[in-house]
């Protein structure tokens, strides 16, 4: 068990080791045994986090203010439009200033080939750890959360299947943060992964690399698949969520064109009833109800939605307690 976590930045989970993902994972269901049984853990009693956002967001903000609250702390919650941030404040000057007012940054900066980068100028810049809200690449908190919530439905994660498949969506062309963190985080836990999605839907390659060099390390299984329903036969998990052809085109009109083309690639009972009998739904939210998911898929009895949203709070409390005390 590696414990010396502190001042660690939380960009991707690839950037630490399986010991030190155990740590966090361990720490993260110790805080939630506490939080339901009302016993205090106020280890960041003093401390602020910084929490600049270039996108909106509801789970993501919500459960950062509440869990830094709830270790003792405060959250500021900044945001690039009603700041200078938007008038010319560079990656550096937030990271050293922002870095000197507070005990941890936290970023979300989803635009295409920008996000990641930024956050990196930042933490350069910074003497205190920043935490990756989500950018173009990596949503880590979701993924840890993911894991937590699959850990909680069944048990042991080795030898399991996961689906992390696109769905259609037409609310707007969503980032690939969360299908790359999943396939990266699941197959260093021993899970078979199936990515699953429409030939324009690909994701980069390197990352691709990396979760291949994640399943052989871990004797887990990683495979990429055209066919949504084939996807879904036999499966325990059933992660179907919309993104955008990011490496076909990066035209707004060419990126609906593609996409509509896919409109039925929908989440529904039919196609659930092909995974396992036990086998969970999952979605980070917010999912586009109907067109993404059926009502009776997101709200059914095989849905984990509502734990893995509650689930991002102890992850990040974890996360916040480790690399900010
Ligand atoms: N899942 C997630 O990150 O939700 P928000 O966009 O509401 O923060």
């Amino acid at each position: 068990m590696q414990t010396f976590l502190r001042g660690r930045d939380m960009i991707t989970t690839q950037e630490w080791t399986r010991d030190e993902l155990d740590t966090l994972l361990d720490v993260a269901f110790d805080l939630k045994r506490k939080r339901a049984l009302g016993i205090p853990h106020a280890y960041l009693r003093d401390k602020v986090l910084a929490m600049l956002f270039f996108f909106s967001s509801t789970r993501t903000r919500a459960s950062f203010e509440a869990g830094m609250a709830q270790l003792g702390g405060h959250a500021q919650f900044i945001e690039s439009r009603t700041t200078q941030v938007s008038h010319g404040d560079t990656a550096k000057e937030i990271g050293e200033i922002l870095g000197r007012y507070n005990d941890g940054i936290a970023i979300r900066q989803v635009d295409w080939g920008k996000g990641n980068q930024y956050l990196r100028w930042v933490a350069e810049a910074s003497r205190v750890p920043v935490l990756n809200m989500q950018c173009d690449l990596y949503h880590p908190h979701q993924a840890l959360a993911d894991l937590m919530t699959i850990m909680e439905k069944l048990g042991d994660p080795r030898g399991k299947t996961i689906t992390v498949s696109w769905a259609y969506a037409s609310s707007y062309s969503k980032p690939q943060s969360v299908p790359n963190s999943l396939i990266l985080l699941m197959t260093r836990y021993g899970m078979n992964v199936r990515l699953v999605h429409p030939p324009e839907f690909k994701l980069k390659p390197e990352l691709i690399d990396q979760a291949r060099e994640n399943a052989k390390k871990h004797h887990a299984g990683f495979e990429i698949m055209d066919d949504f329903e084939a996807g879904v036969k036999g499966t325990d998990v059933w992660y179907a969520k919309s993104w955008g052809p990011l490496l076909t085109t990066l035209d707004p009109e060419e990126d609906r064109r593609i996409t509509d083309q896919y409109k039925d690639w929908i989440a529904d009972e039919r196609r659930l009833a092909l995974a396992n009998e036990d086998a969970i739904y999952m979605h980070p939210l917010p999912a586009d109800r109907n067109i993404e998911v059926t009502d009776g898929v997101i709200d059914g009895p095989h849905s984990a939605v509502f734990d893995q949203a509650e689930n991002r709070l102890h992850a990040q409390k974890a996360v916040m307690a480790l690399t900010m005390s």
